[in-house]
């Protein structure tokens, strides 16, 4: 099982694989498969059909983590800290706690650049692990007025470099680069000693991050491009469906082999 030292030693060596997962049963397939699985606040979006992931609580978000806990007991599991819940230093410092206590999460992830490490340093000082994320950020939406491509300027490739070096001086074991421009997400990786993980972000990251339902095609019109499709998952279980509601009204289910 990998540990946050195993992780931080991964650097530049076998990539890193996470996954989300939202609840136990799922957590139990990718468990000791991937590397990390992360309680993404992506839950709010996926499996809770929300517009995007800023609706999410630290509740809910306890609440998925335990079940994944549960599901996947040898895989390191990360928490998303939801939108607001850090928006200082004290109560950054209590909403980690509570995760801690509450639940098995090995680490809580933290969304922002520079502006976020004096709370990852709080965080990381009371001995808390965490798992930075810059680039493209979800909770930072409504503001940014959509979800945009990182890092096509010479102005955003310098702020991107700048804050991959703050949370790493900060104390997180890892770092998120979501929807930056491939070179910059090369350059950040070369820049840095603790690994990246990427989401569409190119190959040239320390490591890799899918959202689960989007990995196994449970979504059929969510098509964007960084997304591979190993699965046709909604398909499969739309025909999985009609047959068990075709074989319950012609009486072909329960057959004798199912029945006492
Ligand atoms: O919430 C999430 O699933 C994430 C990943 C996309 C990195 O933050």
């Amino acid at each position: 099982m990998q540990t946050i030292s195993s992780i931080k030693k991964s650097k530049s060596k076998t990539p890193i694989v996470m996954m989300t997962a939202y609840d136990a049963l799922f957590a139990s397939l990718f468990d000791t498969k991937v590397d990390i699985i992360l309680v993404g606040d992506s839950l709010n979006m996926s499996f809770n059909a929300k517009a995007d992931t800023l609706s999410a609580t630290l509740e809910i978000m306890i609440y998925h983590t335990k079940a994944v806990c549960q599901g996947a007991k040898d895989t390191l599991i990360v928490c998303d800290m939801p939108f607001g819940t850090y928006t200082n230093k004290k109560m950054a410092l209590k909403n980690a706690s509570k995760i801690y206590r509450e639940t098995n999460a090995h680490a809580v992830k933290i969304e922002g650049g520079s502006e976020r490490a004096h709370i990852i340093k709080t965080l990381t000082s009371n001995s808390i692990a965490v798992m930075g994320h810059i680039g493209l950020m979800p909770q930072f939406v409504r503001r940014d007025g959509g979800y945009k491509i990182r890092g096509k300027d010479e102005k955003d490739i310098k702020q991107l470099m700048l804050d991959a070096k703050a949370i790493e001086e900060a104390g997180a074991f890892c770092l998120v680069i979501e929807g930056v421009k491939a070179e910059v997400a090369k350059e950040i990786t070369k820049s840095i000693n603790i690994p990246t993980i990427g989401i569409g972000s190119g190959v040239n990251t320390d490591g890799q991050v899918l959202v689960w339902s989007d990995a196994f095609g449970f979504f059929k019109e969510f098509k964007p491009k960084f997304v591979k499709k190993y699965l046709n998952g909604a398909e499969l279980v739309e025909a999985a469906v009609e047959r068990y509601c075709d074989e319950v009204k012609t009486k072909k289910f329960p057959a004798q082999e199912h029945t006492y």
